[in-house]
């Protein structure tokens, strides 16, 4: 491992959520002091609903914020399953950040224009992982997982397809989630603690596992927010 992760673990979801949406803000306050504006990439699924409602109870200059999710399911936008969804249910309709949206709308396909709206590096960066050890929707038997763990990957979104999930998806490639000045995991439960640490071990089952792939690449340390 390249730069060695710092762990913080908590008693239950809601202080794991607190704590990550502090310190999240801390790093989007810095980025608007020092830029102007800042970058944000959260990611989907379950365990972020509790860290977004959070997040927006931050004070925050928010119309400086632009937010961008590391991957999305392609499905419609008001579908259960949409990460558009949860973060517009948990976070957007709160504040007055700005959306990125992966996929358009319209086409219910990858928005090439997205690719061109980031060029620069994220001021946080907060991934999901699952048990399988996949990040954002980097999923070891996706159909594009060799082009998106290289590190001269010019694309920062590519579309993914995995046998493991039922839905198409799009995410983030690895260079464009360690473009980033802070990298933050936010995890809950026992099997993932045990997927995080074989992969960061390298040892197996999870050794190479697409969550070792972008931690070991983080220029800053990954910071692990773990909770029951
Ligand atoms: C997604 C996520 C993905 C997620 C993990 C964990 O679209 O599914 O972005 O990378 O972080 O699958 O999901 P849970 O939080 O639901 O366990």
């Amino acid at each position: 491992m390249s730069i060695a992760p710092v762990e913080h673990a908590f008693a239950n979801a809601d202080a794991q959520a607190q704590a990550l949406a502090d310190a999240v803000a801390a790093r989007l306050r810095e980025g608007i002091d020092a830029r102007g504006g800042a970058w944000l990439a959260v990611p989907g699924g379950a365990t972020p609903r509790k860290f977004l409602a959070a997040l927006a109870r931050q004070a925050l200059d928010w119309p400086r914020v632009t937010v961008i999710l590391t991957d999305e399911r392609l499905v419609p936008a008001d579908d259960a399953r949409s990460n558009a969804r949860l973060l517009r249910e948990s976070l957007l309709d709160h504040v007055q950040a700005t959306f990125v949206p992966l996929v358009d709308a319209q086409s219910g396909k990858m928005d090439l224009s997205t690719t061109a709206e980031f060029a620069h590096a994220f001021d946080a960066v907060v991934l999901g992982m699952g048990a399988d050890g996949h990040c954002a929707s980097l999923f070891a038997d996706g159909d594009n997982i060799a082009a998106a763990l290289r590190v001269d990957t010019v694309e920062s979104v590519l579309n993914m397809r995995s046998p493991s999930v039922p839905e198409a998806r799009v995410t983030l490639t690895l260079s464009a989630l360690v473009a980033t000045r802070a990298l933050f995991v936010l995890i809950r439960g026992a099997d993932k603690r045990r997927t995080l640490e074989s992969a960061l071990r390298g040892v197996k089952p999870f050794a190479h596992a697409p969550i070792r792939a972008v931690l070991e690449h983080a220029p800053v340390a990954p910071q692990i927010y773990w909770s029951p």
